[in-house]
């Protein structure tokens, strides 16, 4: 079984007491059950360590080379100046995942820098202590099923993971397109897990990035890239029939692209937000859609303004992050959407591929394409 190394840096041992409303409550020690306990849910291993010393840091990270997979690692502020533990993660080439608690990149200035960066292959923040689970399910992910990066536009957000099956040709292409209400700190990661499953049944699956509020992204500009990343995926060898899945805002941004992009596709709604002047009145995660849209959301923005055909809705009625509302009133509104209202079914489940909840998704998608 593979292991790996979760490792905290200076100051990270006062978790629970330091900075509560930055850090939480959770202390240290919680933090490192809860790894061991999501680390055994993806059948891996953790071993955790902390440390207040930058060489002590870096002599674990060179043991971890010979003994674990990959390490995550928060390494608290010498993430904004250790150019020595930039070095050793280049040095051990076991795969490094960067973690901060906190978000970062709405901090001081400084702590908008990472030097660590560079070397790691991937970044979290702002998930809160979540975030560590996130980090350590793309390392186990990345080992699962090799990716193929390709690139729709010039700037960095412009990439599109592919995983192909690996014996016959793909039933189908189908398209990610990750929620996060639109923010930042969200990334395709999320969407992995499903994207692998898929991939092993047999589609050829493309989990893309777009920009965000806070990475160029907001409207229309957030649009044009999904719109961007599907021609791309839709101009692919062997590929002609194609679906297209957004969870949360995803679903907004993959609705709202069955109206502009060229290409036919069923577009697959989960958990989404589907109702945009609703979700100005909910206020749904302080703010997020005048964040996205400005203060007077353009009309058009609205699934419920697009002109789509054939849809999949599905949404669980216990979701307590965009109200089941939003795909009822969807549903209601085009005769040809098929609707899924799933009984105590919340917002994240749709991502875990063991959950009754995808395995309804699998099966639209399997009657869908004749598999
Ligand atoms: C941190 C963020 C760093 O800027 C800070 O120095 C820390 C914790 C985080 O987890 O949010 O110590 O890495």
């Amino acid at each position: 079984m593979d292991r790996y190394l979760v490792l905290n840096g200076p100051n990270l041992n006062l978790l629970g007491t330091r900075n509560p409303a930055v850090y939480g409550t959770t202390t240290l020690s919680d933090l490192d059950d809860a790894c061991r306990d999501w680390a055994a849910s993806l059948g891996v291993e953790v071993d955790t360590a902390q440390s207040n010393h930058e060489g002590a840091l870096i002599d674990l990270l060179h043991q971890a080379r010979l003994t674990h997979a990959g390490v995550v690692l928060n390494a608290g502020a010498y993430t904004h100046t250790s150019y020595a533990i930039h070095d050793a993660i280049e040095a051990i080439s076991i795969p490094t995942m960067e973690v901060h608690i906190s978000n970062v990149v709405e901090r001081d200035a400084w702590r908008q820098i990472s030097v660590l960066g560079p070397a790691c292959v991937g970044a979290i923040y702002g998930r809160g202590v979540d975030g560590y689970r996130w980090a350590l399910r793309h390392l186990v992910h990345r080992q699962e099923w090799p990716v193929e990066v390709m690139r729709y536009a010039d700037h960095p957000d412009a990439t599109i993971d592919v995983r192909r099956p690996r014996d016959d040709p793909p039933h189908a292409a189908v398209i990610f397109v990750h929620g996060g209400f639109w923010r930042h700190m969200w990334t395709k990661d999320t969407m992995e897990g499903i994207a692998i499953d898929l991939a092993r049944r047999g589609y050829l699956t493309a989990n893309i990035e777009y920009r965000r509020v806070g990475t160029g992204g907001g409207w229309p500009a957030t649009l044009d890239d999904v719109a961007g990343a599907i021609s791309h995926v839709a101009a692919l060898e062997d590929v002609d029939r194609f679906a297209v899945i957004g969870h949360s805002a995803g679903a907004q941004l993959a609705m709202m692209a069955a109206d502009v992009v060229d290409v036919a596709f069923l577009p697959v709604a989960l958990g989404g937000i589907l109702d945009m002047t609703a979700a100005v009145r909910e206020g749904l995660d302080a703010g997020a859609v005048a964040a996205f849209l400005g203060e007077t959301p353009p009309e058009d923005a609205s699934p419920l303004t697009a002109s789509v055909g054939p849809a999949l809705v599905v949404h669980g009625s216990a979701d307590d992050r965009v109200p089941v509302s939003h795909s009822r009133t969807f549903a209601a509104s085009n005769p040809q959407v098929e609707y899924l209202e799933l009984a105590d079914v919340g917002h994240f489940e749709f991502l875990e591929r063991s959950s009754t909840a995808w395995n309804h998704v699998v099966n639209h998608l399997a009657q869908r394409f004749g598999v």
